[in-house]
């Protein structure tokens, strides 16, 4: 069923989310969020460092992760595998063979793209122009236009849609049956030119294995060749049974890890959306088989419920069940967020059945099976996973947060309306003036603070510039020592969001901080 949308509207929505997109990044650069890597060098494609906000608002983020995951959850533990593996656990686990994205080069241009990214784009012009058809009849009919009717009947579109499911038809049946002389072929057919320069000078297509090799110690030759781990999620299969067995743990449980992958992405872009090295944050669930259509159910539904606790806006999310479900799958979704460049996968949930466990033990020779006490019997468990990129959920954060607003009196600030359990600092301490003992009696404050919070001192600048610096890192509270402090033990307390300001007592500033910026709020609203 198409979507009515009005092009001009459209455009003109993704012209301002590529915008918006552009602001983020510059804003996370201006205040030490996400920096470029090697930036002296002129950068490095697809790779970023975090800076010292951004590896506070990262903490955060594993936090209320990790959290969630291994304290709210008595049967869930966590694990921190090593990044190297035997490279027989990549065998087993299929990446070896099918880990692979088609690859083709421009001979003029030397520029390189993913085959099926260029057939796609083909088919979304083609779905453009559909869209045009539509947009148009039904501004000619007004509310008459059945759009369905209309889909179904008007010359142009029936022909425009038989070409898309033509394309796609033989671009599937050519990935199938592995004929990549074929994909190749389609290229050509549909005089599919590089975007970049129009050229359409194609290399043959060829699979591209995702993976980074590298070569273990002093050893050379095939023996010798070791992976990045292209998922976290192998090491915990690998340790299932050390877990379970030194926990004494008891079907269904979990284990939770975050760490960093590696993906020699063909097409990274998107800043820290599609990276070749990212951390993921994955939680693979062991469940007695037959189980699994509940238990994905329940983890569906526990992992919506703890995005929608950061009040990032109900809408901003969707779930997109998969139809083709990878080899090892019997159901996935994907978590969906409205990032500036519209919906993108953020987290994936899957159903793995036996899969991965059964692999393991065909190729280790080891039984990985689970002796369940209640029925006598032993079998190799299912698996349900849910497994969340760190880094587009730091982009889903800072892109969410990033407001401009206009003050009563016409002037301007950025807002950063982080979440204050994920804010990075968690508030300021201002001395009104550098003299007079305010200084001393701020610093004062910050010592009775710094234990618990991630607190900053700052005297510089007037107070309003002040408060703005930190609206734009998004700190909750800002704390501001004057005259009368000396006098009453008081203190201004200034409320990011309303900008309000209270008066209250110097004792009573710590509960105040706590109770905001506490994760327990987050956790139990994520229950
Ligand atoms: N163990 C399952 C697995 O790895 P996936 O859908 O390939 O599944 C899970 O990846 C999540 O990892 C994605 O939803 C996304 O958030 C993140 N992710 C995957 N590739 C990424 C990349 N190149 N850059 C940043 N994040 C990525």
């Amino acid at each position: 069923m198409l979507r009515r949308v009005n092009s001009w509207h459209y455009f003109r929505a993704m012209a301002k989310q590529d915008d918006k997109l552009k602001k983020v990044i510059s804003h996370a650069k201006e205040y030490g969020f996400v920096f470029p890597s090697s930036e002296i060098y002129d950068g490095l494609s697809a790779a970023y460092d975090y800076g010292q906000l951004g590896v506070e608002l990262k903490n955060n983020i594993k936090s209320y992760w990790w959290d969630s995951m291994v304290k709210m959850h008595e049967n869930i533990v966590g694990l921190d595998a090593s990044i190297f593996m035997h490279p027989t656990t990549w065998k087993a686990s299929g990446h070896v063979d099918a880990f692979n994205d088609p690859l083709i080069d421009n001979k003029d241009s030397k520029k390189r793209y993913r085959a099926d990214v260029l057939i796609e784009d083909f088919v979304e012009k083609i779905r453009m122009k559909i869209q045009k058809d539509v947009d148009k009849a039904a501004k000619r009919f007004g509310d008459a236009f059945d759009e369905a009717e209309f889909v179904s009947t008007n010359g142009n579109v029936v022909r425009r849609q038989k070409q898309i499911d033509e394309i796609l038809a033989r671009f599937k049946k050519a990935m199938d049956d592995e004929d990549l002389a074929d994909v190749k072929k389609l290229i050509e057919d549909l005089e599919i030119a590089d975007p970049d320069t129009g050229s359409r000078n194609w290399t043959d297509v060829r699979q591209f294995n995702l993976m980074f090799k590298t070569e273990l110690g002093a050893v050379s030759g095939d023996a010798g060749i070791i992976y990045l781990r292209p998922e976290t999620a192998q090491g915990i299969f690998v340790n299932y049974l050390n877990v379970q067995k030194s926990g004494r743990m008891k079907l269904p449980f979990g284990i939770a890890q975050i760490g960093k992958a590696f993906r020699n992405e063909i097409i990274a872009r998107q800043f820290i959306f599609r990276m070749r090295e990212f951390e993921q944050m994955e939680m693979q669930f062991f469940i007695k088989p037959g189980t699994q259509g509940e238990w994905y159910d329940y983890w569906k539904n526990q992992r919506i419920k703890w995005h929608k606790a950061l009040g990032m806006g109900e809408d901003n999310y969707r779930f997109h069940d998969h139809i083709k479900l990878a080899h090892y799958a019997d159901a996935a979704s994907d978590v969906e967020f409205n990032f500036p460049m519209g919906f993108r996968e953020l987290e994936g949930i899957h159903s793995r059945t036996d899969f991965d466990l059964v692999s393991h033990e065909e190729h280790s020779g080891k039984k990985l099976r689970y002796f369940d006490p209640e029925t006598n019997d032993s079998y190799v468990p299912y698996v349900v996973e849910t497994s969340i990129g760190l880094d587009r959920m730091f982009l889903a954060v800072m892109s969410s947060a990033y407001t401009e607003e206009t003050l009563e009196d016409g002037s301007e600030r950025i807002l950063m309306n982080i979440h204050p359990a994920l804010a990075p600092v968690k508030a300021a301490v201002l001395p009104l003036m550098k003299k007079d003992g305010l200084p001393e009696k701020a610093r004062e404050i910050i010592d009775n603070l710094k234990t618990d919070f991630n607190v900053f001192y700052e005297e510089k600048d007037a107070i309003g510039r002040r408060y703005r610096r930190q609206d734009a890192i998004g700190t909750p509270f800002c704390i501001t020592v004057d005259h009368q402090t000396l006098e009453d033990q008081t203190v201004t307390i200034r409320h990011r969001d309303s900008m309000e300001q209270d008066r209250v007592a110097i004792a009573d500033v710590h509960q105040i901080i706590s109770e905001k910026v506490s994760l327990r709020n987050l956790l139990l609203a994520a229950q």
